[in-house]
């Protein structure tokens, strides 16, 4: 059985993992470990900062998720800003940004890092593309869920739940990926 935890104060996050890994044999729990936020240009930067800092602090076996929504016509708003615009603006917030644009491509990106011990790190990012909802839709998932419709769905991640979220999902592809080189580089414990 393989170990690793996972830090997010985010519950959804920590939810779609364990989905993901618990079927690999891989147990997640919840890092009460933190990182300082930096602002970055790209989710992969966070991500980068954040393992050099756990590596100076000798922690190991953690995952880090840094995400975001990507959306074309408010030049990729919110972005690493993500978090920031769901505390401060919400769906609504958004939805009201884009109330008279016809073009509501969107994607959302996910960037997986993880020091494991014996210091090697693993970093994968995966996205999803979709499309931003006329109105907000659904009250499964979490963040901006709601608003998101994956290409191929008529449905917002909000209505089609975790089953059908993660097989197509950004975290869901990562977390994949993710546990695909994972494999190829952890030192078991019993
Ligand atoms: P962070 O990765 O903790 O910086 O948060 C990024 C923000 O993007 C979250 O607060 C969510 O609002 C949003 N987000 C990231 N992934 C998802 C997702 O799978 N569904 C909905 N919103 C998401």
């Amino acid at each position: 059985m393989i170990s690793l935890s996972l830090m997010t104060s985010n519950p959804g996050k920590l939810r779609e993992f364990r989905h993901e890994l618990s079927s690999l044999g891989i147990e997640v729990t919840k890092s009460s470990e933190d990182c300082e936020e930096i602002q970055a240009e790209t989710l992969e930067e966070v991500v980068r900062y954040c393992l050099k800092d756990l590596k100076r602090r000798k922690i190991r076996d953690v995952m880090i998720d840094d995400s975001g929504l990507f959306i074309d016509s408010l030049g990729g708003f919110p972005g690493v800003y993500s978090s920031y615009a769901f505390k401060t603006l919400g769906c609504k917030g958004i939805l009201k940004l884009m109330d008279r644009l016809d073009d509501r491509k969107a994607h959302f990106s996910c960037c997986i890092g993880c020091l494991l011990r014996g210091g090697k790190e693993i970093i994968v990012t995966e996205g999803v593309k979709g499309r931003i909802s006329a109105e907000e839709r659904g009250s499964q998932g979490f963040g901006f869920d709601p608003i998101f419709v994956p290409d191929g769905e008529s449905r917002t991640f909000a209505e089609i739940g975790i089953e059908e979220k993660n097989p197509i999902s950004h975290r869901g592809r990562a977390i994949r990926a993710f546990a695909i080189t994972l494999t190829g580089k952890v030192e078991r414990t019993k």
